[in-house]
């Protein structure tokens, strides 16, 4: 078979496993960069025919991971991508989204300022530092423009959201989103009720999200469009709880808590999700849950335990709305350890900024443990004897006055034995014999407060990448995808040994039969099977069902595993359900599971 396959060139030179996956990618339609025949657009991707496929696999991955198994109080939504500028005011992207940029001087091409200076001194934890501290670092450190060697300007802040304008209106500007979050909080209201008002509540989104980075230099790692697979977990802070721990409690993470990154640790300790909440190294035990989750789904994506670990932020690090974030990060080849899902505590922060932006109320409300009785005073004007004695234009000042602040009103009266009506900058004086004060007593049932947030968010592409990378192997010379049975794009292939039109008949029949299953399954009898063989196993196809002339007399098939390249053969009546109960369960090998089926290995 060796012989009859054409090397793969440059398996055998230095490229790194990132370069080796750009070509593949390329050359069978995985991925590549955007705008080719115009020169290429730094920080887009184009997903192929197997790239859409595989992507398509990990979002759904993730919401049999995340969503389905708590589909009782987690649900999915779909907002738009484009937001009106309060938005991004009320959240604080517009003031706090930033990088650091420094311009060069000669050729005018534009940098992240504290990439440059960490690239030339190695030092890290740079985003806490100032404009002027980044500039001054730059000057004593001699850094120059990695294109030209020219002179840098001055650092400034560069906000990372793409404007743009809404409808044909320049006053009516809109952004796209960064973070699909902010449509969950601005929806909070209506999927609260709903959801039947009840906590916990998670709401989740899958989708396109736009971040202008200044200078994308990592591939498919840092895209200036991307997907995002976001959920907001709203709780009661008075019930922290989460009674879905108790199923993780013993999964352990590798964690470097905010404390060994202050120090510099860079070994990561393993503990369990128990002792990660007792030790407080994770604030809250949503938090906690999901990212035993995270871990899980990573290992389910290819990604060993050992090459991923958590990493806090350091205060200076964190978002503007988080009181606590771990970063997932992984291992690759290329670029050491990087972030593919991040773990933020947001509290309350972006309900009470949208309430006080929106003027809505995006409060959840609790059930008090008995009513209570609030004594409460009702300002009623006697507007009769208000027009007659001061006219229809204090009159409607003052009912505007009472539909703003009722309180006020109330105190004015007893204090100062008036109403003070500004009406064209005098004041009039509305007297409190024009008033009826009645005194109430409420039953109040519930009391309102705002949910705490606890966020579990993963960017696609990047894990696309790391799926992919994880799955690269080399066997022989020649590649082979070892992607896992549910994410691999194509399923089957399958493979008449020679091109004799009895052998492409029955080979039809299959491929007919497991299209219908609803399997991925691609057919070829093109070239030799070796060829053939070595095509489906750099797709990462996990099985090559082959029709040879036995075929015809007994009407059995082989099924060539990807990994091992060995083959079983079986009934073409068993084949169907040996498939099926092979993406089932991944974790067994082909060759348990056809004796299961009392078919024996060739
Ligand atoms: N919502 C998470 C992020 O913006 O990274």
């Amino acid at each position: 078979m060796g012989g009859e396959v054409k090397e793969v060139k440059d398996l055998a030179s230095r490229e790194d496993k990132f370069e080796k996956i750009i070509k593949l990618s390329k050359r069978r339609g995985f991925f590549w960069y955007s705008y080719e025949i115009y020169g290429g657009v730094g920080g887009f991707i184009t997903l192929g025919p197997l790239g859409v496929l595989l992507k398509n696999n990990i979002v759904e991955k993730w919401r049999k991971v995340f969503i389905l198994p708590h589909q009782d109080f987690i649900i999915e939504i779909e907002s738009p991508i484009i937001a009106p500028e309060k938005v991004f005011l009320a959240s604080g992207h517009l003031k706090h989204f930033t990088d650091y940029i420094v311009e060069c001087l000669s050729c005018r091409r534009k940098f992240r300022a504290d990439h440059l200076i960490e690239e030339k001194t190695g030092e890290a934890g740079l985003e806490k530092l100032s404009e002027l501290q980044l500039t001054e670092l730059i000057r004593k450190y001699d850094v120059k423009c990695p294109e030209c060697g020219g002179e840098l300007d001055e650092v400034r802040k560069f906000n990372l959201l793409f404007k743009t304008n809404i409808g044909p209106y320049s006053e009516n500007v809109g952004f796209a989103r960064p973070e699909t979050a902010q449509g969950m909080f601005v929806n909070f209201n209506r999927i609260y009720q709903i959801m039947r008002r009840k906590l916990p509540l998670g709401i989740a989104q899958i989708g396109k999200v736009m971040r202008n980075e200044i200078s994308p230099r990592q591939g498919p790692i840092r895209l200036r469009e991307f997907t995002i697979m976001e959920l907001e977990l709203f709780y009661d802070p008075k019930k922290p709880s989460c009674d879905l721990v108790q199923q993780v409690k013993d999964e352990t993470i590798n964690v470097l808590t905010e404390e060994d990154v202050a120090k510099g640790v860079e070994i990561p300790r393993s503990v369990t999700i128990e002792e990660a909440l007792k030790k407080k190294y994770i604030l809250n035990e949503w938090n906690a849950y999901f990212m035993a989750l995270a871990k899980i789904f990573l290992q389910e994506l290819g990604v060993r335990e050992e090459k991923q670990m958590f990493v806090a932020k350091l205060p200076e690090e964190r978002a503007h709305y988080a009181a606590q974030t771990y970063d997932q990060v992984v291992y690759v080849e290329r670029w050491g350890w990087i972030e593919v899902s991040g773990h933020a505590y947001r509290t309350d922060y972006d309900l009470r900024r949208h309430t006080e932006y929106s003027g809505k109320d995006l409060r959840a409300q609790r059930r008090l443990p008995k009513p209570v009785y609030l004594e409460k005073v009702e300002v009623r004007p006697l507007a009769k004897e208000i027009l007659r004695e001061y006219g229809k234009e204090v009159l409607k000042e003052l009912m505007k006055l009472i539909a703003r602040r009722e309180e006020n009103l109330v105190k004015q009266l007893k204090e100062k034995g008036y109403v003070a009506v500004g009406l064209n900058e005098e004041h009039i004086k509305v007297e409190k014999r024009f008033f009826e004060i009645v005194e109430k007593r409420e039953e109040v049932e519930y009391e309102k407060f705002f949910p705490h947030v606890a966020e579990p968010s993963f960017g696609a592409e990047r894990l696309f990448y790391v799926t992919l990378e994880y799955a690269y192997s080399e066997k022989k010379g020649r590649i082979v995808l070892r992607l896992p049975r549910e994410l691999a794009p194509i399923k089957v292939g399958v493979l008449p040994i020679v091109s004799a039109p009895e052998l492409i008949s029955k080979a039809t029949n299959i491929y007919l039969k497991l299209k219908d299953l609803g399997v991925t399954v691609v057919m070829d009898s093109e070239g030799s099977i070796g060829k053939r063989y070595a095509q489906l196993d750099e797709i990462g196809v996990p099985f090559a069902i082959t029709i040879d002339r036995q075929t015809l007399s007994d009407d059995t098939v082989t099924v060539r595993d990807r990994d091992t390249w060995k083959q079983v053969r079986i009934p073409i009546k068993n084949l169907s359900l040996l498939i099926k109960k092979a993406l089932e369960e991944p974790k067994k090998s082909l060759f348990e599971l056809a004796e299961e089926l009392k078919v024996s290995p060739r």
